[in-house]
């Protein structure tokens, strides 16, 4: 009888440390948090300084017209969510190009988790 108590009981541990294990699992597993930051640097240098300046300051180029670089340091983009700036990424802006042909989701993962340390 205490055999099957101590059996079911471990059972049960089983199940819900799978549940959460699980749960755990899927929340840790999208966008910024997860990224690379130290790969995300060296992308960056290779691919969005030449616009956004080595810090991010926004200050690597200015164009005739249109907008110009965001400064990536700035609390707007500290407010905006990993799916708006991993879209603009992918996708670009005006004066910014698409980065979906030539970025991986994980590259831009990288670069996103590390443009999060950029902006104070
Ligand atoms: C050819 C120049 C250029 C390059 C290269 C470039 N960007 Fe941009 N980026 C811009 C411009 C211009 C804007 C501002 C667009 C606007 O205000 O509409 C911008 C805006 C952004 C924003 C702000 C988006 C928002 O929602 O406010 C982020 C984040 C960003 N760029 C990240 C990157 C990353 C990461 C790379 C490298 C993979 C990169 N950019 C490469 C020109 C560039």
């Amino acid at each position: 009888m205490k055999r099957r108590w101590i059996l079911r009981l471990s059972t049960v541990g089983l199940v819900t440390g799978l549940l959460f294990g699980t749960v755990a699992f899927v929340q840790a597993e999208p966008k910024a948090q997860s990224g690379d930051v130290a790969r995300g640097k060296t992308l960056f240098v290779r691919h969005c300084t030449g616009c956004h300046g080595p810090e991010g300051g926004g200050d690597g180029y200015k164009f005739h017209s249109g907008p110009d670089p965001a400064k990536l340091t700035s609390p707007s983009i500290r407010k905006k969510s990993d799916d708006d700036l991993f879209q603009t990424i992918h996708e670009g802006k005006p004066n910014m190009p698409p980065w979906n042909t030539r970025l991986s989701q994980e590259e831009s993962r990288d670069i996103l988790a590390y443009v999060r340390t950029l902006a104070k």
